[in-house]
């Protein structure tokens, strides 16, 4: 049976890192094997692409050779790790894919939504997530949260407003879709989140075990 593709969404500073550990726990407590990986990046190529993408030295890069390698670094994680995983049986937790891609190409940088569509269906085919979870929280904590970390990257460098795109285009992307949606309010404290994560992701891991 075909593994399931469950990918982790949301702004800056939503505590993605120590949430996505749960979920992989969760799904392997469930007696799934699980491959963890992240966007950009997951293969070797696609890391390099990710080092490029998230170098401040490349401020000027143009919006559509970032739309482009974005796109270029999925084909690579598709082929060579996410579409053989998902043949094995295995799941997928994806750190980020191509909702990030309409939040922070198309709603942050305003580039063509049916442009997104159709580099989509180029790389993907009819390849979307099972489960999407996106972590919500309003900008101003998640940039104070994420700003209390490294130096940042190219796209922690971005104006407020920035983000308030990122976020309105995630939640738009939840509302049309609510069936492959979740959202959790990351807001809350570390129990509530998990409690509703849990919530999240026990109907696909019930049906999971039945199957
Ligand atoms: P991360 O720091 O959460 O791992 O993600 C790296 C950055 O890449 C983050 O700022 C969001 C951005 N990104 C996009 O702009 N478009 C995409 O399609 C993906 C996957 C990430």
């Amino acid at each position: 049976m075909r593994g399931r593709l469950i990918t982790v969404e949301g702004g800056e500073g939503v505590g993605k890192t120590t949430n996505l550990n749960y979920i992989r726990d969760l799904i392997e407590k469930s007696g799934k094997i699980v491959r963890s990986t992240r966007e950009p990046g997951g293969t070797p190529l696609g890391e390099r692409i990710r080092e490029l993408l998230l170098d401040p030295a490349e401020q000027g890069m143009a919006a559509d050779c970032e739309l482009l390698l974005m796109f270029a670094a999925r084909a690579e994680h598709l082929d060579k790790l996410i579409c053989p995983a998902l043949a094995a049986g295995e799941w997928v937790l994806c750190d980020r894919f191509t909702d990030a891609t309409y939040a922070y190409q198309g709603g942050g940088r305003g580039l063509s939504k049916q442009r997104i569509i159709e580099l989509e269906q180029m790389v993907q085919g009819d390849l979307r997530p099972d489960l999407t979870l996106l972590l919500d929280v309003p900008v101003e904590i998640g940039l104070k949260r994420a700003g209390e970390r490294s130096r940042p990257d190219r796209f922690e460098q971005e104006a407020y407003d920035f983000f308030e795109r990122v976020r309105a285009a995630y939640l738009e992307r939840a509302a049309a879709e609510p069936g492959r949606f979740r959202i959790i309010d990351a807001s809350q404290p570390l129990a509530a989140v998990q409690a509703q994560i849990r919530e999240a992701l026990a109907p696909l891991l019930q049906a999971g075990a039945a199957a």
